[in-house]
């Protein structure tokens, strides 16, 4: 806190005031073995390929948002991976690991001893001003991973690589390719519970019309902090023509009804893994004969996605496979200058004015996870059991879009489902989440009726 308004007093009897009369809170600690057990192996294979090195991984810190207060703090991705510590990682912690010994260590700040006045006047990091942390051991405890004071991290010294290095980054990205059974699990309760989110948000929209696409956003928000740990990434909701802007996240305007709303959202848990789904709802309950068209070509590219949706057919069939859908009605739309066979060959692609974004990611601790893999490991690659990934074609016909049927004009929609392969096919995840369209009439009316 600046001084020009600190009023926090400073006397030495003060001081010593401060200083006695608090007991110790005992937090529980309950570690989750599957989870942790999964970070061991990680840090080992990093170890493994990085020899003679001493790694950094930082959790890092939250970035300010204006002046003294900051956004919320997330962990990085990449020492969540690592050491299995999500939503309750401490700021600034820092894993070491030693690939000539074999070691890891976790440096973080444990609370402050009440004989300092950190704790008590220190407004970014001390216990009254922020909270209490966990001692040294509760966090060995809960993650398996010994613990050093944040102070001595300046003694390490050794040839050090950290998370600047492009190489480090890609290895950690491409280790995320394959969840664990125990990642799956996680994202499917992050799908369930973004489920109730989309639920939360549909029982909204006939209260909302002016700034009604705010008020969807707040609903969903309500459900991600009720249930998991924050968004997995800003929400997108996205009414009438916004729904053609793909990544609508300002949600300023109204809802009418008539219109579409693209809804884009994903509720990330503890564990930091996530959802991320796309429904596109008929803000009258009922979708119209063109919305339904067109609705229905996007649900049939989905569709074809999810039948090569299988070990060893590729991570591009997918998307191939959506494409010629795509094309195909676009040729019986009569919208494409050339013919359907022509728009997909490589040098072409008409088609894709109307669906710019690619069909699929992967998904995980990150909503676009695996980043820095590269594109043998990722696009070019089979599909292999405990991949996780969304299928999520879509169509979007601008308003002023002279090319697109008038009747089109204005209409945006995707559709958006999560993955996980397995040894024969596929576990689709979010198969509870109403999709084709008289599903979703089906289910917004159930919603209204209860409410
Ligand atoms: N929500 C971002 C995406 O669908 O990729
Ligand atoms: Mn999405
Ligand atoms: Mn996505």
């Amino acid at each position: 806190m600046s001084d020009n308004r600190s009023r926090t007093p400073k006397d030495q009897a003060f001081l010593e005031f401060m200083k006695t009369g608090w007991s110790d809170v005992n937090a529980q600690v309950s570690p989750n073995s599957k989870a942790n057990q999964d970070a061991k192996r990680k840090r080992e294979e990093l170890m493994e390929a990085f020899p003679n090195h001493l790694i950094f991984i930082e959790a890092g810190k939250a970035p300010t948002r204006s002046n003294d207060t900051h956004y919320k703090f997330r962990p990085s991705t990449e020492f969540t991976q690592l050491t299995n510590w999500g939503s309750s990682t401490v700021e600034e912690s820092v894993l070491v690991l030693d690939s000539n010994k074999q070691s890891a260590t976790l440096y973080l700040r444990p609370t402050a001893d009440k004989d300092s006045d950190e704790f008590f006047a220190n407004t970014e990091i001390g216990e009254f001003w922020v909270g209490p942390r966990p001692d040294l051991v509760q966090v060995e405890k809960l993650l398996g991973i010994a613990t050093k004071q944040l102070s001595e991290l300046n003694e390490v010294s050794g040839k050090k690589l950290d998370l600047s290095d492009e190489k480090l980054k890609q290895f950690l990205s491409e280790q995320r390719i394959i969840k664990s059974e125990w990642e799956v699990s996680e994202i499917k309760q992050a799908v369930e519970a973004t489920k109730e989110g989309f639920e939360n948000l549909i029982a909204k929209i006939p209260k909302a019309s002016k700034r009604g696409e705010r008020a969807l956003e707040a609903a969903f928000f309500q459900k991600a902090r009720l249930l998991g740990n924050d968004l997995g990434y800003e929400t997108i909701a996205a009414s009438g023509n916004h729904a053609n802007i793909l990544h609508w996240t300002k949600n300023d305007g109204d809802i009418k009804s008539g219109e579409l709303v693209l809804v884009d959202a994903g509720i990330e848990l503890d564990s930091l893994f996530t959802a991320d789904i796309t429904r596109t709802l008929p803000i009258s309950g009922k979708f119209s004969e063109v919305q339904k068209e067109i609705y229905d070509v996007v649900l049939e590219a989905a569709d074809a996605a999810f039948e090569v949706c299988r070990p060893g057919n590729r991570f591009r069939d997918m998307h191939n496979e959506a494409m010629k859908v795509i094309a195909n009605h676009c040729e019986r739309w009569g919208i494409l200058p050339v013919t359907a066979e022509e728009a997909l060959r490589p040098e072409n692609q008409q088609h894709r004015r109307w669906m710019v974004h690619g069909t699929g990611h992967h998904l995980g601790l990150d909503v676009h996870d695996c980043a820095q893999a590269r594109k043998e490991m990722y696009l070019d690659t089979e599909l292999k059991p405990g991949m996780v990934f969304t299928i999520e074609p879509g169509l979007y016909f601008h308003e002023n879009d002279e090319l697109a049927p008038e009747e089109f004009r204005g209409i945006g929609v995707r559709i958006e489902d999560n993955v996980a392969i397995t040894e024969t096919g596929y576990d689709w995840l979010s198969s509870s989440i109403p999709r084709t369209s008289l599903e979703v009439e089906v289910w917004m009316q159930s919603i209204w009726d209860r409410d």
